[in-house]
């Protein structure tokens, strides 16, 4: 155990490149496993996560049930965090099954299905873009655009060529306040960055009110007359289909450069595609923990869990549990589905954007390949970003032929 105490820190900013190591190690040994630093119970095996996410009645996503909340700290204070009270994240089940049903809509399978063209017309103008260059960062010149594009298309944000870029810069930057990793000296510039985006996020529902158009803020502004909380649902939805996928993406395309046969599968084979996608978020997980907040006394695997504290449930340890995956460090696309996959969650909280999720992937990753000839990575070592709740690139550099 002092091994493990001392390698296993979510708050290095080198904790990613050997995460899976550790996860391994704690699945072995110490699978509901008290993280001294983080204050909370890490668990890291399939059954255990799933159990958590499930038990609705035992594990509830409402911050003001964590022992150490208040009410007055600096970030609570925030609009930004606020918000949360009014939606999703702290809604009790009936109020929650409402707010999803005002949203769910336009993410079903078929309604998602027919954004195809438009998908693909996103990425391919993105890549127009930088085509000729040679090489390019994929984080910041595709995946962070693109995913915020098709999110702000099917939701009606407006894309002014200068506001909508305003508005995609402030949602990443407002969203770096719920790291927790975040260095004090940076702190101060992204708060600010959130109170704007509330302020700018705010005035996008008014214009809706005062001049509805067929689209799902105007729909949700129509349904729900207490503006804070259809607020707070356009941020569940901007924070939650943006940063998911444009960290997801580049993980994706990285793994499939490093896997040459298995590149060539998903460029030259459509049908790979799908279960393509599927390895990429078991193998690539970018939600590293969700978070859940103890409603009772509740033991675990003999562990005590206190009412109040918090449990990190592990998602990219679950999906590599050795227990659930044949070899499950090994990045194969062609791997049969097994177990009962939760790379978008379970239970009530299950991901609202998981078919949009998979094609965008599916598109993304599709049209890159399509339009850049030899496409490549220089060797240099990848960073990723300290965060210790979401794994992702800082950037990934590609080459290809300029065209
Ligand atoms: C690779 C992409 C994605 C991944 C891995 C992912 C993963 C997840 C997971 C694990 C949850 C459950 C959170 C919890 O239990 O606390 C979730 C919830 C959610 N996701 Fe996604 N997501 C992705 C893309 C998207 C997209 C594109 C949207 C756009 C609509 C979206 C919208 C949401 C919303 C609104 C929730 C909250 C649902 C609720 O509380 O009822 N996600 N996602």
């Amino acid at each position: 155990m002092r091994l493990l105490s001392k390698n296993f820190d979510p708050l290095d900013s080198n904790f990613d490149q050997s995460s899976f190591d550790a996860y391994h190690e704690l699945q072995e040994s110490d699978p509901v496993y008290w993280w001294e630093d983080g204050r909370g119970w890490i668990v890291t095996r399939y059954d255990d996560c799933l159990e958590v996410l499930r038990n609705a009645a035992a594990f509830g996503s409402d911050v003001r049930d964590w022992e150490e909340f208040s009410e007055t700290s600096e970030v609570s204070e925030l609009s930004f965090f606020r918000l949360k009270n009014y939606g999703l994240t702290a809604s009790n089940a009936a109020e929650h099954a409402r707010l999803r049903e005002l949203i769910r809509k336009p993410f079903g399978p078929q309604t998602i299905r027919a954004q195809s063209e438009l998908i693909e017309t996103i990425a391919t103008s993105l890549v127009s873009e930088f085509r000729s260059r040679g090489e390019a960062d994929l984080v910041a010149e595709f995946a962070r655009p693109f995913a915020y594009h098709v999110i702000a298309r099917i939701l009606g944000i407006p894309i002014h060529e200068d506001s909508a870029d305003d508005f995609a810069e402030l949602t990443h930057r407002g969203m770096q306040v719920m790291n927790p990793n975040l260095p004090a000296a940076a702190r101060m510039g992204y708060i600010e960055a959130a109170e704007e985006w509330v302020a700018c996020a705010r005035s996008i529902l008014d214009q809706k009110r005062r001049e509805p158009q067929a689209d799902l803020l105007s729909a949700l502004v129509r349904d729900e007359h207490d503006p804070d909380t259809a607020l707070s649902l356009l941020l569940s939805l901007v924070v939650g289909g943006t940063e998911t996928v444009s960290n997801t993406l580049p993980l994706g395309l990285n793994e499939l450069l490093q896997h040459p046969d298995q590149f060539k599968r998903f460029q030259e084979e459509p049908s790979s595609r799908s279960r393509a996608v599927s390895e990429i978020l078991r193998h690539q997980a970018s939600t590293k923990f969700l978070i859940r907040y103890a409603k009772q006394d509740v033991v675990l695997r003999q562990r005590l869990i206190i009412e109040g504290q918090i449990v990190y449930v592990a998602m990219g340890a679950a999906h590599r549990d050795p227990g659930v995956f044949r070899e499950p460090d090994r990045f194969d696309i062609s791997r049969e589905p097994q177990g009962d996959q939760a790379f978008f969650g379970a239970g009530s909280r299950f991901c609202l954007g998981s078919h949009l999720a998979r094609l965008e992937l599916e598109i993304g990753l599709s049209t890159l390949m399509s339009q850049l000839s030899h496409l490549s990575r220089p060797s240099a070592v990848l960073e990723f970003e300290p965060n210790s709740l979401v794994r992702g690139l800082q950037h990934l550099p590609i080459c290809f032929d300029p065209a």
